[in-house]
């Protein structure tokens, strides 16, 4: 038996289900992945078996694994003792760059990860404003707390109509009632959004959005959409949240609001922002951040806030994100990556898409259309699952989203010849996949 078997059976004895996050168990496999080293945008796993890294850690590991400007930051930080729970000068640091670079961000405030960012981000806009319900989109992710965990995988008969659809909850043990608190609307159909808008304006405290769905692969809002989103929040006063836990730094220093050119009310930050370690952010106007404690009423803090290591790690590298060239790299990359995989589908007569924007993109399966969270029932999880298993096998790591049209991604150590050799291999993978 090979080691990474022999270590699924272990951690099951104890880790809950043999694993630390729910999703990390690969459906597409039957057991999780355990790697043991990696570099660049290579892993290593347990048996020594090299993959090309189409995951890069959800997102988070932008700049590649080890980077070594992020390494000398951290090291740096430890060779002082890392003292956490207590202010020091890179905080203020880090919320300069931050606010330079991000174009809604005036004030910022740290987190841990990006189910904090949003979860804070919701309450100061329930503080701000004084109403009470939020909206959010179908099958737009904010997170793992309660207020949030609605309508994401919903089964197609469960959705309700289109107008008012069912906030059908993603857990058991949820706050009971929390939903009525909740007001969902489809993506990208802005007819339906301002129907539903009106009938809740005067209760809503904000609207939230991924303003690039990522975790639909990669959906862009359509401008009329996106307009009416920023339009009708200021008009009736309820504020407008880009989640950019996801989008951040992922096609432009200034991440999504800066590529659409709309300024957000508040926005969340994550994954990129800590260059593979664990930080999240959310900033905004001022006058709506001064409504934190301890200025304000509306309380923010935790133990971890702000750990030196991660802020030392993201202002290497956000400097990193910041210098020229870095996007015309990761866009050639990018089309590289984009254009081989939909050459190979079409090619071996696979019914796969790709959509991609920076440095993540979506395969679609059995789709003709990905613009709403209904157009992607068609989507064939049978296929993406199978697609997962080959490409592992061969040596290119996707992550398997129990084969729903979710994000994948590359890192910006990742050459067009990496590029070249990871379709190399996807087309071994697809071959096999016909056999
Ligand atoms: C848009 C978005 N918001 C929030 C989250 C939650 O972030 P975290 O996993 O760091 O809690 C994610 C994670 O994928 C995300 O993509």
């Amino acid at each position: 038996m090979q080691r990474t078997e022999q270590q699924f059976e272990l951690a099951e004895s104890f880790l809950a289900g043999g694993v630390s996050a729910s999703i990390r168990l690969n459906r597409a496999l039957g057991r999780p992945m355990y790697f043991d080293r990696a570099e660049g945008c290579r892993l290593w796993d347990l048996d020594g078996r090299e993959y090309i890294d189409l995951c890069t850690s959800h997102g988070a590991t932008l700049l590649g694994h080890g980077d070594a400007r992020v390494r000398a930051a951290v090291e740096d930080v430890l060779a002082r003792g890392a003292a956490c729970s207590y202010e020091n000068e890179l905080h203020a640091e880090l919320a300069r760059l931050i606010c330079e670079t991000v174009p809604c961000c005036e004030r910022v405030r740290f987190t841990g990860s990006g189910t904090e960012a949003t979860l804070h981000c919701i309450r100061l806009a329930r503080a701000f404003t004084g109403r009470p319900k939020l909206l959010k989109f179908e099958g737009n992710f904010h997170g793992y707390h309660d207020q949030v965990m609605f309508s994401l995988g919903t089964p197609a008969d469960r959705l309700g109509p289109e107008d008012a659809p069912t906030p059908y909850p993603a857990s058991a043990g949820l706050t009971p009632g929390i939903e009525e608190q909740l007001v969902l609307a489809p993506y990208n159909r802005t007819d339906l959004f301002e129907q539903i808008f009106h009938r809740h304006a005067g209760e809503l405290a904000a609207v939230i959005c991924e303003p690039v769905w990522y975790n639909a692969g990669c959906i862009l809002p359509k401008p009329d959409f996106i307009n009416a989103l920023r339009e009708l929040t200021r008009q009736h006063g309820v504020l407008l949240i880009f989640d950019e836990v996801l989008s951040s730094f992922r096609m432009g220093p200034g991440g999504a609001q800066e590529y659409l050119g709309i300024k957000p009310d508040l926005c969340t930050l994550g994954k990129a922002v800590g260059g593979g370690f664990p930080l999240s952010a959310f900033g905004g106007r001022r006058e709506i951040m001064d409504r934190l404690m301890p200025r304000g009423d509306c309380q923010h803090s935790g133990t971890y806030n702000g750990h030196p290591v991660p802020v030392a790690a993201g202002l290497a590298a956000i400097g990193v994100y910041r210098q020229s060239g870095f996007y015309e790299s990761i866009r050639r990359v990018g089309d590289r990556l984009k254009n081989g995989l939909n050459d190979l589908f079409a090619r071996h007569a696979l019914p796969g898409r790709v959509q991609g924007l920076g440095a993540r993109f979506g395969i679609y399966f059995g789709v003709e259309r990905a613009e709403t969270y209904r157009d992607l029932l068609a989507h064939r999880r049978d296929l993406m699952l199978r697609f997962v298993a080959a490409a592992i096998n061969e040596g290119v790591y996707f992550h398997d989203y129990s084969g729903a049209a979710c994000h994948h991604g590359f890192c910006a150590a990742m050459t067009l010849d990496d590029a070249d050799e990871a379709l190399r291999r996807l087309e071994q993978a697809v071959i096999k996949m016909a056999e």
